[in-house]
């Protein structure tokens, strides 16, 4: 069996930055609530005039993940695109990425698990290569949640969070034992699907439906999340799957080097810091500048993180994420 390691990086975020004292124009909100509860001081939201969508900015994130990786677009077997955030209902993105780059028709497929679409995703490649199929494979997350907020006092409690950018990684096989991706873990639990979703449109609330209403109180056709509920089921969910990672390797919480939590809340990274005793130099966090932007924010950290010198060789690092469906994992890194 081989190794995968990661050997490109690279992501993209919209210029337009949205703080928090703009987003009072349009809701009653506060810079002070805001950072108090989530840590967020700004976030990029994409100016539709730029022709940023999904797929762009997740086609921009990728050339320059494949350029780092020393590869071109043709050598890459595979794509792999997570979003909540489609620019399409159908197909899904992937499709879109091989189109923009120009890509031979290789095959693509799109992962819907949210927050936890860059684990599921990195997982999912990380099997391809180790049985031999594919040698170099894109895995991209992207989100545009700009275009979908509810921007409106109602919506305030999920608007403020969110963020749009994309991040893209190229997983390549390898022969060296010990390094690249050590272990993989994937969990769901739908019975909360509800508690972080956005319904409508779907075919459980279909398009026709939703316009023959035309009822100005129907939200379902924006993300709702019962906010308490998620935060207490993610300090717990967070915990496990870096306990369940490290134990799988034979690892204890002091050899982690880097950890990157998905960028929920900073409230949550801080208290899984405190609960694993990591120093502030173990955990890499970048909320305050972006947002929550969901399958991109693993992706988007761990790129930031590895440019700033932060992550070096053999380093140990764990990506670890929990949310919508719910999903959680983790995956933990020999660099
Ligand atoms: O990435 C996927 C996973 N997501 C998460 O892990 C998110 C987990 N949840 C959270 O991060 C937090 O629950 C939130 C940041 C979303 C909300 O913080 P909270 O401390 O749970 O606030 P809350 O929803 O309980 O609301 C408290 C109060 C309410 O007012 P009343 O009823 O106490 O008068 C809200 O109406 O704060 C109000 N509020 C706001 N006020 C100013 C809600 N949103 C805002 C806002 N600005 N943006």
């Amino acid at each position: 069996m081989y190794n995968s390691r990661i050997t490109g990086l690279g992501y993209y975020v919209p210029e337009n930055v949205v703080t928090n004292n703009d987003l009072k124009e349009f809701m009653d909100t506060s810079d002070e609530w805001i950072q108090e509860r989530t840590g967020i001081k700004e976030r990029r939201w994409i100016d539709p005039k730029t022709g940023d969508t999904t797929a762009v900015m997740g086609a921009k994130a990728a050339k320059i993940a494949i350029e780092r990786a020393n590869l071109t677009k043709d050598d890459i077997d595979f794509i792999i695109f997570a979003t909540l955030s489609p620019d399409m209902y159908f197909p899904g993105g992937g499709v879109q990425i091989q189109d923009l780059l120009e890509m031979p028709t290789i095959g693509a497929l799109d992962v819907r698990n949210q927050c936890s679409g860059f684990i599921y995703s990195l997982s999912i490649a990380d099997q391809f290569i180790k049985t031999g199929m594919y040698k170099n494979i894109l895995v991209i997350g992207s989100e545009n949640h700009s275009g979908g907020l509810e921007k409106s006092t109602r919506g305030r409690g999920v608007t403020v969070i969110f963020g749009d950018g994309a991040g893209a990684a190229v997983l390549s096989r390898s022969e060296e034992e010990g390094k690249g991706i050590l272990s993989s873990h994937l969990h769901s639990e739908g019975k909360h699907a509800k508690e972080l979703a956005l319904i409508g449109p779907s075919t459980e609330r279909w398009v026709p439906e939703i316009m023959e209403a035309n009822d100005p109180e129907d939200t379902s056709y924006f993300p709702h999340m019962n906010g308490q509920f998620v935060f207490k089921h993610a300090v717990v969910r967070f915990s496990e799957a870096i306990v369940e990672g490290l134990q799988a390797n034979g690892l204890e919480k002091d050899d982690i080097d880097m950890l990157i939590p998905h960028q929920a809340n900073l409230r949550i990274a801080q208290f899984i810091q405190k609960k694993f005793g990591l120093a502030n130099d173990k955990v890499y966090n970048n909320i305050m500048r972006y947002g929550n932007t969901t399958a991109a924010s693993i992706i988007i950290a761990l790129t930031e993180a590895w440019e700033e010198g932060k992550i070096k060789d053999n380093d140990l690092v764990v990506l670890a994420a929990f949310g919508s469906g719910f999903t959680w994992g983790s995956v933990v890194i020999r660099w």
